[in-house]
């Protein structure tokens, strides 16, 4: 069995809870598990900053935060495997780049702990850099490893 497939599900409904956090068609790469949790992630923070907006109880907001954290951690690690497993030649300073994501979130959760009110723009941000990240190295990443597959 193939470990990535090019067939690309159709878009799923968007949750439409936090319109700052969009999933978008140009995020596709092709490769089934990785559009798959990229969907996943957005889902989760469009979800997160909607409760943000609407002043969710306060173990809830820890939690969608502590979801976010645990997803995009899983999501980098597939990525960094499957880039170690390929020899792909930019996977350390894409790696690095997952650190910096990682951070980012990590210090959303370290503001939270320490009483800070956060705002849907502060998960809006992150959303940002998933972005950016998804179409400056997500899509260059997924272009090596497709053109290993169909030399
Ligand atoms: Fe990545
Ligand atoms: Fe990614």
């Amino acid at each position: 069995m193939l470990w990535y497939s090019l067939r690309v599900d159709p878009a799923p409904a968007l949750r439409r809870a936090c319109p700052l956090v969009r999933w978008r068609r140009q995020f596709e790469t092709g490769l089934e598990p990785i559009d798959q949790q990229h969907r996943e992630l957005f889902d989760a923070l469009a979800r997160l900053g909607g409760e943000l907006a609407a002043g969710a109880p306060k173990d809830q907001l820890d939690e969608g935060l502590a979801f976010v954290a645990r997803h995009l951690i899983k999501h980098c690690q597939t990525e960094e495997t499957l880039m170690k497993e390929a020899g792909f030649p930019g996977r350390i300073v894409h790696a690095n780049q997952h650190q910096d994501l990682v951070l980012r979130v990590r210090d959303l959760q370290y503001r939270r702990a320490k009483g800070q009110e956060l705002g849907p723009e502060a998960v809006a941000l992150v959303g940002e850099w998933l972005d950016h990240h998804i179409c400056e190295s997500d899509l260059a990443m997924a272009g090596y490893l497709k053109s290993l597959h169909t030399a």
